[in-house]
């Protein structure tokens, strides 16, 4: 999601004629590519003896590849940047709505009725503002239709675009139901859907289908911090158990097939102070509580911080859910920390331990990984189901000679003690972003998306602006004061091995225009007017390895959020190429490739969510255009007339 709290400055710099990448930049990105591409026998290596995500299958790096990248690794004619009601998607494809906010999900789900809106029928109906859309593949039925698992994060309610009459007079005019709406349309969907007639389509009542919301599914707690004195609450006084997730944002599908949520930005649904003094009031500032973004704690004690000072800390998890079996029962893994997660990306590393990269969209937060203790064994699913509860979690230090130290997050160890207000593991896991302080991680500009290429061994990281940084606050890592426009950075884990506690990093891209100098951007001069983005949010790694990014913020530019492929390697690398376009308001989230690579689902979130906009006059009317319906977030897939991978 955008960042509410932005005091955004719209100012437009002055054109200047040149392009602001220099022949310097490029060349000194070739020559650190071809020192890695030295290197690339040994991925390939690693890669051939089972190094798999629970994205797409391994493949050699070869020599077919490094040719492939002097050409361009994609082949597909770029669209326009623009700003319009609609979606665009390049020539050649198609980009058709798939499940749309209210649709249908079981055999009894009501009929979406924007003006009769009800806590029981959002239950029943595909939730509000998708984002994190994650593939879990099937046996094709019977008739040989391709069948797949979607799941989908629901991360927030647009409370003035999605309920009637409630713009005018908020706060006063939101109640009780209206707030149990908003809690019913967060959280995620389970969904299967099929192909047929080379178009996919949702299963309406399959027994996966499920709906997972902010305040009515039962989860479990594990790990370090479970049963915490931290954690418990009037309901729950084991500080085991609570009742949904929510703010769920990225995440990720792990090799043995859950579902990873990113529980993000907590804070904005508690309201209410705590006493001078409380032993969580300096924690719950770190995160941000209360931010009061939305009106659920006047009526429910749980999100009222002086009511339950520990709720908030039952936030900001990894959850974990089984999306074969809708009965099972989430669980929030606590080993994984407690920061505003972004998502949850994971791989297998050489020596069988799984690795999980996560970012905490904060603006000066930190860059994660979690290693797990024990080793993935393939096609073993009890062997898989609790290897998240137990490894060791690190927080990133950019060092400005391009070495990347990971610092184990250990309760006892360095600063991470009694004298610190640490006393067992439970604490530094609660508040990992102070022992994260502690340890000297490096401040970031805002750490989103973090995906790890199983191919190549590099991990992408989308850090997506920070308007903030000032000039005296600027790091390697975070090289521009007041950056609006963000940079991606490339994590290269020595011979493919991510579990290292030492890799080395750099700048792949600082976004933005190229064409104003003063933005300093650096893309490859082979970037074109439409290629270039500003705001990288979310990523995806396609069968091919190929990288693409979709924004959160290109509007700031005066064109839409989208996505775009960004080339990784050879000569082109750096260069941007614009393939679809969310209509107005709406920020891009989700991409994510079938195993075939010949499917795409996108999730356009927040369309409409323009200035001022409401309710009764959105900013477009998207998908539906029709005067009696909102516009409504959906997934979208896109796929190639007359088949074939996206992208070429
Ligand atoms: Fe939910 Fe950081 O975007
Ligand atoms: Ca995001
Ligand atoms: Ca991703």
């Amino acid at each position: 999601m955008a960042m509410m709290d932005d005091s955004e400055n719209k100012t437009v710099n002055p054109r200047v004629a040149a392009g602001a990448a220099t022949i310097g930049d490029v060349i000194g990105l070739r020559l650190s590519r071809r020192g890695f591409l030295g290197g690339l026998g040994a991925v390939s290596g690693l890669a051939l003896a089972g190094c798999t995500t629970g994205q797409a299958a391994p493949a050699a790096v070869d020599a077919e590849v490094a040719e492939t990248a002097a050409q361009g690794a994609f082949r597909f004619d770029e669209i326009a940047r623009g700003l319009d009601a609609g979606h665009h998607v390049a020539a050649g494809y198609d980009a058709d709505v798939l499940i749309r906010w209210g649709d249908p999900l079981f055999a009894d789900s009501p009929a979406f009725d924007p003006m009769n809106q009800t806590a029981a029928a959002q239950r029943r109906q595909f939730g509000y503002n998708n984002d994190y859309i994650g593939h879990v593949p099937l046996e094709a039925d019977a008739e040989g239709r391709e069948r797949v698992i979607l799941c989908v994060n629901h991360e927030y309610t647009s409370t003035n675009l999605m309920l009637p009459g409630v713009t005018a007079g908020y706060p006063a005019s939101m109640t009780r139901e209206l707030c149990e709406i908003e809690m019913a349309a967060h959280g995620g969907t389970i969904l299967e859907i099929r192909k047929e007639g080379g178009k996919w389509n949702p299963v309406v009542g399959s027994p996966y289908n499920r709906r997972i919301t902010a305040d009515t599914t039962p989860m479990q707690m594990t790990g370090p911090a479970a049963g915490s004195a931290r954690l418990q609450t009037t309901d729950d006084p084991t500080g085991t158990m609570v009742s949904g997730t929510m703010n769920n944002c990225a995440g990720g599908i792990t090799p043995w097939g859950t579902y990873l949520m990113a529980e993000e930005n907590f804070n904005g649904n508690f309201l209410g102070e705590l006493p001078e003094g409380h032993r969580e009031a300096e924690n719950h500032k770190r995160y941000g509580v209360p931010s009061g973004w939305y009106q659920w704690g006047r009526f429910f004690d749980r999100y009222a911080v002086s009511k339950e000072p520990n709720e908030p800390n039952r936030f900001g998890w990894i959850v974990e859910v089984d999306p074969m079996d809708p009965n099972s029962v989430p669980t929030k893994r606590t080993a994984l920390g407690r920061v505003k997660h972004e998502g949850a990306e994971s791989v297998v590393a050489p020596d069988g331990r799984v690795v999980v990269y996560t970012g905490d969209d904060q603006r000066f937060d930190y860059v994660y990984k979690f290693v797990t203790k024990g080793k993935f064994v393939a096609g073993d699913k009890a062997a898989n189901a609790n290897l998240l509860d137990e490894g060791t979690l690190y927080v990133a230090r950019f060092d400005a000679d391009g070495t990347l130290a990971w610092l184990p997050l250990v309760y006892g160890t360095g600063p991470l003690t009694e004298e610190n207000g640490f006393a067992s593991q439970a604490d530094v896991l609660i508040e990992t972003r102070r022992a994260g302080v502690l340890l000297g991680a490096t401040p970031m500009d805002r750490p989103e998306d973090v995906e790890p290429n199983p191919k190549t061994g590099r991990v992408y990281v989308m850090l997506t602006n920070n308007d903030r940084r000032t000039e005296a606050q600027v790091n390697a890592a975070n090289p521009r004061a007041s950056n609006r426009f963000g940079h991606i950075i490339e994590i290269i884990e020595p011979e493919g091995d991510f579990t290292s506690e030492t890799s080395r990093w750099e700048i792949l891209v600082k976004c933005g225009d190229p064409s104003i100098a003063q933005v300093g951007a650096t893309w490859n001069p082979l970037t074109t007017e439409h290629g270039w983005l500003a705001s990288p949010d979310n990523c995806a790694i396609d069968p091919q390895g190929r990288l693409w990014i979709s924004t959160d913020g290109n509007d700031d530019t005066g064109a839409a959020d989208g996505l775009w492929a960004l080339e990784t390697d050879g000569e082109r690398r750096g260069t941007g190429r614009h393939f679809f376009r969310c209509p107005v308001g709406a920020e891009m989230c989700g991409p994510r490739f079938n195993d075939s690579g010949d499917a795409l689902f996108l999730a356009v979130q927040h369309p409409g969510d323009t200035q001022g906009a409401s309710f009764e006059a959105p900013g477009t009317r998207w998908p539906d255009f029709s005067d009696a319906m909102p516009p409504r977030p959906s997934v979208v897939v896109v796929t190639k007339q007359g088949g074939g991978p996206i992208g070429g």
